[in-house]
């Protein structure tokens, strides 16, 4: 496995000294017992600043630490992959900057992970590379090891080639992704545009899923592009969901928020492609024409603190603490709140019993490659309560049919839409979410995970190309 980041969080011992605990998460729940029979590592940065650590292991993983320094998380980190790759992959909803000294860093970076792989890759090993920071990554390793079966995944969309030809390197980044023997993408439409764009900005031709290259390609590979919808660890939260103390703590939560009515629910990083901002523009809305009563509503919105450092995301905290502030400035009495902002992250205990205290969760990215939020949202309602509005923006919208979806954008169907939530009849809300569990109790993480892993072993290497 190879991530820009390794599953784990520091933390600080009792006795003071600092070590790592497993971080949450369904991808590591889900690779742990395929890497641990495989004797499998994951390469990944460790979250320290210009810190060189040897290997170690934690539970059954075995983890190899790359080191970036300040000036790589500036350049790599914050500039090309979080100021270009990331709006440019999210529809531009910010401008891209596009500067050659963060590709060069960029460039520099994958060849560390790739050389990191190289160090300890067993012949014929198998080698998964994780998103959009990684996707140089397969031609390196191609190039230098033509014996291993790479696979990568994006975790995010893959945009459209009207907007990805916008970016310099547009052929480097696709010949170094189609060094892969698969790329597995969140929906159908992000491998069609992928596929699109090899064939217009690379020698590669396509048929099917298939791309090859001309034969005076230096690789002679042929790659697989596919959707692979990810989700979550189904059973994981679904027994969390059952425990009492975490149904207690839901209870309580209510409790302290007076138990109003109706509570709304918003679980983000704090990132512009969430549509925060569309989210309580609407909610101010519904409250100013008082189809919902200041009294007897509650929005807690947590937005996880992420990307401190990069300018746009400065910006949007800005905006979004405006906002909240004229909310509850207007609506709020001494003796009840219609909006609680939490600018905090939370153990994952914590986040299931505010799934189950919320009667409605409000999902409405203006782009998402899938939205795991969503998934858990359902898998916590195993009492059949509990609506989910979601954008049809999000990866997630192609399974979860039976959610109410929405168009961010457009600020009056979205007040529409909540209201349906809000005044949903028991019996609809059971017979939706009944099925969306369904799904996702099929779909899980776990066959994922597997689903990709077999596609992947199952294709040839080193292939001869169709001419
Ligand atoms: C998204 C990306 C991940 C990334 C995560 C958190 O889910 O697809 O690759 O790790 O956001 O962002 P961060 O920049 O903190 O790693």
């Amino acid at each position: 496995m190879v991530a820009n980041r390794l599953p784990v969080d520091r933390v600080t011992n009792p006795d003071g000294t600092q070590g790592f605990r497993r971080s949450p998460g369904g991808l590591v729940t889900a690779l742990e017992p395929i890497m641990a029979a495989s004797d499998g590592a994951w390469v990944g940065w460790h979250g320290g600043i210009d810190e060189e650590l040897e290997s170690f292991d934690k539970d059954d993983i075995h983890l190899v630490p790359v080191p970036l320094n300040e000036d790589d998380l500036e350049l790599y980190y914050e500039g090309f992959s979080n100021s270009t790759l990331w709006p440019l992959y999210h529809d531009v909803i910010v401008p891209p900057a596009y500067h050659r000294t963060w590709w060069d860093r960029y460039k520099k970076i994958n060849q560390r992970f790739a050389e990191a792989v190289l160090r300890i890759a067993a012949p014929n090993a198998t080698v998964w590379v994780h998103d959009y920071q990684l996707q140089l990554v397969p031609r390196l390793l191609r190039l230098a090891r033509p014996d291993l079966k790479i696979g990568f995944f994006l975790h995010i969309p893959f945009p459209a080639a009207s907007l990805f030809s916008q970016l310099p390197w547009r052929r480097q980044i696709l010949e170094g992704l189609a060094g892969a023997d698969l790329v597995g993408f969140q929906r159908e439409t992000d491998a069609t545009n992928f596929l699109r764009c090899l064939r217009r900005f690379t020698d590669y031709q396509t048929k099917g899923h298939e791309a090859t290259p001309r034969p005076e390609h230096d690789l002679q590979n042929v790659c697989r592009a596919d959707a692979h919808p990810i989700s979550i660890d189904y059973e994981q939260i679904k027994r969390l969901s059952r425990d009492p103390q975490i149904i207690a703590r839901a209870a309580q939560i209510r409790h302290e928020l007076g138990n109003p009515k109706t509570i709304m629910l918003g679980v983000d990083r704090l990132d512009y492609t969430k549509g925060i901002r569309h989210r309580l523009k609407t909610y101010g809305e519904l409250l100013n024409d008082k189809q919902l009563k200041a009294g007897e509503v509650c929005l807690i919105q947590v937005a996880s603190p992420s990307r401190e450092n990069v300018e746009t995301y400065m910006e949007l905290r800005d905006q979004v603490e405006l906002m909240v502030g004229q909310i509850t400035g207007q609506f709020d009495t001494l003796s009840h709140t219609t909006l609680r902002y939490l600018h905090h992250s939370y153990p994952l205990k914590e986040m299931i019993a505010l799934y189950l205290a919320a009667d409605v969760l409000l999902v409405t990215a203006l782009r998402d490659g899938m939205n795991l939020v969503a998934k858990e949202y359902v898998a916590a309602h195993q009492d059949g309560r509990g609506v989910l509005v979601l954008s049809e923006f999000t990866g997630a919208a192609d399974q979860l049919t039976q959610s109410v979806l929405v168009n961010p954008h457009d600020i009056d169907g979205m007040k529409a839409k909540i209201m349906q939530a809000v005044n949903m009849p028991e019996a609809e809300q059971a017979k939706r979410m009944k099925r969306m569990n369904h799904h996702l109790e099929e779909y899980d993480v776990a066959r994922w995970s597997h689903r990709f892993l077999t596609e992947l072993a199952q294709i040839n290497t080193n292939s001869i190309p169709v001419v």
